[in-house]
């Protein structure tokens, strides 16, 4: 049966790119179709500064998240990366796999990096080595299939690098994985900026719907959002971006497509309205179980608890492999 492991890290609210390029995909298909796990990715909110308190509160809230969104603990293993070892047991033999200067290459670390540095804080060498660790977390757990947005392709790459590397040198060991992206909606832009991504932890929440926004937050942050200068509604990334991505964004919640929808909007308008329409119906479900699961946390912490043992035991004889055939003596 085709494996797929994916995750969210803990650094901000989740956002309406993290549903339409990742966790929406996970609930409607892939829990149906494989055995999946799907994980807060907690160890990766350290790689740059955090605080404690948050990070443990927004991993909770990941974690209720999902299973608001619907991934059923009854399909699926729903858990916590921090709760199995065996991610950064792995991720060791992985640094031993991998050299500095395919890390060097990752655009996320030149990014972020760049970042620390202009704010006047240290870059945590976490940050250069977090891909080798998600390396782990896939190769760990077997997976054939990393359903991702656009934006983590270089790091599935280089995960399958790793493990055809690591394979050729040792011995077959590792399955190697590929990146599933969702067929619209794969990299959702900021509505302010429609240059960038629309990405949880930037520090303006105007172009950024989070899954947590209530309905007239949401409206009024896609009623404001950034269009161009022109007025005929148009699918062009290039020339008219803003647009251009309220239109996947519609086309994401409707099952539409981009282009179809530009020819039936005839103002920015009307396509803005159609689009916080779709929005606020599409999240609202989410939000409304939300609430009530976070009332009861126990349940939350229960599932969490269940899919950490289960997740455990599945990734350990793999890694166990892993260590023997890199050299390491068995320890019994
Ligand atoms: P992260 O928030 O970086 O942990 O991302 C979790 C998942 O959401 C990953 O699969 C990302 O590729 C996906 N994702 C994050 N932001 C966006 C976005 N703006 N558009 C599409 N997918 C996204
Ligand atoms: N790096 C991913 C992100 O920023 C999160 C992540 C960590 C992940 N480990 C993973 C995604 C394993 C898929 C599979 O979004």
């Amino acid at each position: 049966m085709t494996r797929i492991f994916s995750g969210l890290k803990p650094t901000g609210h989740l956002t309406l790119g993290n549903y339409l390029g990742a966790l929406r995909r996970w609930v409607e298909v892939d829990q149906h179709r494989a055995e999946a796990l799907f994980c807060v990715v907690d160890l990766h909110a350290l790689t740059v500064e955090h605080d404690p308190a948050r990070v443990r509160r927004l991993s909770r809230q990941a974690a209720t998240l999902m299973l608001a969104a619907g991934l059923d603990p009854e399909r699926c293993t729903v858990f916590v990366q921090s709760h199995v070892d065996e991610h950064a047991r792995l991720s060791y033999l992985l640094e031993c796999t991998a050299t500095d200067g395919e890390l060097r290459r990752m655009i996320q670390y030149k990014e972020k990096g760049t970042r620390a540095r202009e704010a006047g804080e240290g870059v945590r060498l976490s940050l250069l080595t977090y891909p080798v660790l998600m390396a782990a977390d896939i190769l760990a757990h077997g997976a054939d299939e990393v359903p991702v947005g656009e934006d983590q392709t270089q790091h599935v790459e280089l995960t399958r690098d790793l493990a055809v590397r690591f394979n050729q040198r040792y011995g077959q060991t590792f399955t190697v994985p590929r990146a599933t992206r969702p067929q619209v909606a794969a990299r959702v832009m900021d509505l302010q900026d429609p240059g960038s991504k629309m990405g949880k932890s930037h520090e303006s929440g105007a172009g950024i719907v989070y899954l947590l926004d209530e309905a007239d937050q949401v409206r009024k942050k896609i009623m404001r959002a950034v269009t161009d200068s022109g007025r005929e509604v148009r699918y062009d990334r290039e020339s008219s971006p803003g647009v251009a991505n309220l239109l996947e964004i519609l086309a994401a919640c409707t099952g539409g497509n981009p282009g179809e929808l530009a020819a039936v909007h005839q103002s920015y308008g009307s396509l803005k309205r159609d689009t916080a329409d779709a929005v606020v119906e599409l999240l609202r479900p989410v939000r409304e179980r939300h609430a009530e699961l976070a009332k009861d946390s126990g349940y939350v912490e229960e599932v969490l608890s269940a899919g950490a043992e289960r997740a455990r035991a599945a990734a350990r004889p793999r890694v166990d492999a892993a260590y023997a055939a890199i050299g390491l003596l068995p320890g019994r």
